[in-house]
């Protein structure tokens, strides 16, 4: 007798009191990301090709970008940069005079109620576009690159990073950078992680952005198979053991199983990543007009919440931040 017609799901959800009510899964302002690319120079906010509606900002103007989505409620950004030199070893990466360095100073100091996020690679600083160290052979060198990593991390926490978030996806980074971190008598900074990050298709606009896609070959010798969920989660759980604080997935929609699987695995915080390619394909459906905009940024952003994700990063948070304030049109 636990079927029809006796049980009848409407009833709690025809009523729109009782279906508010009971809403189990939302997505609030305090719990996103906004990612912000920083370049060299002086009043520049230049639009970026591959991801219409995201600039390149110079130091003096963040705040143009950082005032009004503080305002309106997002309190965390994640910060990248262009570097003004690049070589072999992505030495710019951890030089004090660089953008992201500079910014995060200056942001700290302006704005000290905001939480500051430094992605932590060597991708945007190497002169061959990968996330290390490159040995004769054209690898990366996995043991010489933490080394990078670490100085890279503690001349961000040094600039005045809150986290540090380490997306190279070396073995033992994480346990590198908190070592470098403790040594410098940082225990206070943080490592986000991205614990799960996929090789995928969808960072290709970021590395426009970025200025990061690698000269020869790809970063599948690094980043994780998408077809191999149990070594996807075996990867990210080293992290959990090597001292991560919490733990970013991405790309987000595409992996929404594998935050689902963390979620079950470690009671860390976990961060979902809507990248890049994950904003363009939904801007573009979105001003093609065959997605209504509120809707569909709400739907696509709760569904990140609902697989298991305390907070998520997207290029959309100011967007979906002032939808949350104002209140989506209902429908
Ligand atoms: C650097 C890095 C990338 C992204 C975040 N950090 C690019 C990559 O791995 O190629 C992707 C972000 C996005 O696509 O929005 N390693
Ligand atoms: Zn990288």
């Amino acid at each position: 007798m636990s079927g029809f017609p006796v049980v009848r799901m409407r009833r709690i959800r025809e009523n729109p009191v009782l279906r508010d009510m009971l809403s189990e899964v939302a997505i609030e302002r305090r719990q996103l990301i906004l990612p912000i690319f920083v370049c060299p120079g002086e009043g520049v906010s230049n639009p970026i090709q591959s991801m219409p509606g995201v600039c390149h900002w110079s130091v003096d103007l963040l705040p143009q970008i950082v005032e009004p989505a503080r305002d309106i409620g997002v309190n965390a950004f994640l910060l990248f940069g262009l570097p003004t030199y690049k070589d072999a070893d992505g030495t710019s990466a951890f030089d004090p005079k660089q953008p992201v360095q500079r910014a995060l100073t200056a942001l700290k100091e302006k704005y000290p109620g905001i939480f500051l996020i430094a992605d932590t690679c060597m991708c945007e600083y190497t002169s061959h576009g990968h996330c290390g160290h490159l040995r004769r052979d054209g690898r990366v060198d996995n043991d010489l690159t933490l080394a990078l990593l670490s100085k890279t991390a503690v001349s961000q926490a040094e600039a005045g990073a809150d986290m540090v978030a380490p997306s190279d996806m070396m073995d033992g980074r994480v346990a590198a950078i908190r070592a470098a971190l403790d040594e410098k008598g940082m225990s206070d900074v943080g490592i986000m992680s991205y614990a799960a990050k996929l090789a995928s298709a969808f960072y290709g606009p970021f590395r426009d952005a970025a200025g990061s896609a690698p000269s020869f070959g790809d970063r599948r010798g690094y980043q994780l198979p998408p077809t191999n969920p149990r070594e996807i989660i075996r990867d990210a759980m080293l992290d959990v053991d090597e001292g991560a604080d919490m733990l970013i997935v991405k790309p987000a929609g595409p992996c929404l199983d594998i935050a689902a699987r963390l979620r079950e695995r470690t009671d860390l915080p976990l961060v979902g990543y809507a990248v890049s390619g994950e904003y363009m394909m939904l801007h573009s459906a979105i001003s093609s007009g065959a997605l209504d905009r509120e809707r569909a940024l709400l739907e696509y952003h709760t569904a990140i919440r609902r697989s298991g994700c305390d907070l998520v990063i997207t290029s959309f948070a100011g967007e979906l931040a002032r939808i949350l304030k104002d209140g989506p049109k209902k429908g």
